[in-house]
């Protein structure tokens, strides 16, 4: 197979560095263009120093003519929200695209409105979109030529959730307390996420209101039947990556641990980037990898499942990266082979 051409917009941020690092080193990928907007004209290694001296690659403005760019393959968006939205239209139709903002998310444009504060401008494109969270949606993903790359929570979210909708024991409330860390907010410096201010601290944001709530309702019930209240709450924590969801749910009778093992084996027995824990998972174990760690626990009908993701690897890049090697015909984990370290 030939090298496929791949562009990547937004490249010199953090979501951009994840995918440089994973596709400069995929056998099957060959990077022929990534831009940056205040970065444009700087080298790859200068701005993403873990790259230094791997790649001669230049960032370069985005081009003002998209509609010229046939030559590519394969287009990743890693730019703010609001952008991919007015670019991804301008592309030939020949150019397969994958998503990492939310912009393609969610298909009812008025709860986009609600939650990203924008008018989603291209309808007709959006029903092109396969929402890519891939061990769900794997068999969509390989032929679909647009994919909306899952957000980071919702990734850890709805891996932890996922099977137990599907079995239709879930009964009454669903309680989610997520974690993140810093980088989940990008490279730029924010004082929320400047380091004197981050390193001790821990606090909640977003309630009610973070924009993954509807694109985790939106899915999981095009898993299952799920018509059950979620409360979605969101925190800080003081590492700069990894995600950690504490998923609280019921069953409408007595459940084991014995019932939980079967229900998760069952549905990820196919799936090499899950990965079922005794215990708690620990984002210690799964920075810098594809890997999702979950483990489940059951007191009678209360079960508590925790998950945790690098919110840049299988939160963003890996996982795009995963959806590619599947609309290609790669084995999904091809260049994925990504282990973390100890500690
Ligand atoms: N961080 C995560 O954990 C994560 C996880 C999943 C999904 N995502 C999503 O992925 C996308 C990228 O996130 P990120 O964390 O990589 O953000 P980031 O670190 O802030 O990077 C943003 C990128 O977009 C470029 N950019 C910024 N403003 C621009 C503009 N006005 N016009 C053109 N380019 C512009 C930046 O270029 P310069 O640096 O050169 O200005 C940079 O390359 C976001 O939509 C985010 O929600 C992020």
């Amino acid at each position: 197979m030939d090298k496929l051409k791949i562009a990547i917009f937004g490249g010199s941020g953090y979501g951009g560095s994840e995918l440089l690092r994973i596709l400069l080193f995929h056998g099957h990928a060959e990077i022929v263009l990534v831009t940056a907007n205040e970065h444009a004209g700087k080298l790859v290694g200068e701005v993403h120093k873990n790259l230094f001296g791997l790649t001669d690659l230049r960032f370069e403005k985005s081009p003002e003519n998209l509609s010229g760019l046939e030559d590519i393959d394969f287009a990743f968006f890693a730019l703010p929200h609001g952008q991919a939205l007015s670019l991804i239209p301008r592309l030939p139709e020949n150019v397969k695209v994958i998503d990492l903002s939310g912009d393609f998310r969610i298909d009812d444009k008025d709860i986009f409105k609600q939650f990203y504060k924008l008018e989603h401008t291209a309808d007709e494109l959006q029903k092109k979109f396969v929402y890519g969270l891939t061990e769900t949606n794997r068999e969509l993903i390989k032929s679909a030529n647009y994919i909306a790359n899952p957000g980071c929570f919702a990734t850890a979210v709805l891996l932890a959730l996922a099977p137990m909708v599907k079995s239709g024991l879930l009964n009454g409330k669903i309680i989610v307390d997520a974690k993140t860390g810093s980088s989940g907010s990008g490279a730029k410096a924010a004082a929320n996420t400047h380091h004197p201010q981050r390193m001790n601290s821990f606090y909640a944001y977003k309630p009610f209101q973070h924009q993954h709530v509807p694109e985790i309702e939106q899915h999981l019930k095009e898993v299952g039947e799920f018509a059950n209240d979620l409360i979605f709450m969101t925190h800080s924590l003081p590492v700069s990556r990894g995600i950690f969801a504490s998923c609280y749910v019921e069953t409408a009778t007595v459940s084991t641990n014995e019932d939980l093992k079967n229900i998760y084996e069952d549905f990820y027995h196919d799936a090499p980037f899950v990965r079922l824990v005794e215990g708690s998972p620990d984002i210690n174990w799964v920075k810098t990898t594809n890997f999702c760690d979950i483990s489940f626990h059951a007191s009678g009908r209360q079960i508590a499942i925790f998950s945790a993701i690098d919110n840049l690897v299988k939160g963003a890049a890996g996982q795009a990266v995963q959806n590619m090697n599947l609309m290609f015909g790669l084995d999904e984990t091809y260049g994925l082979k990504l282990i973390g370290t100890n500690p």
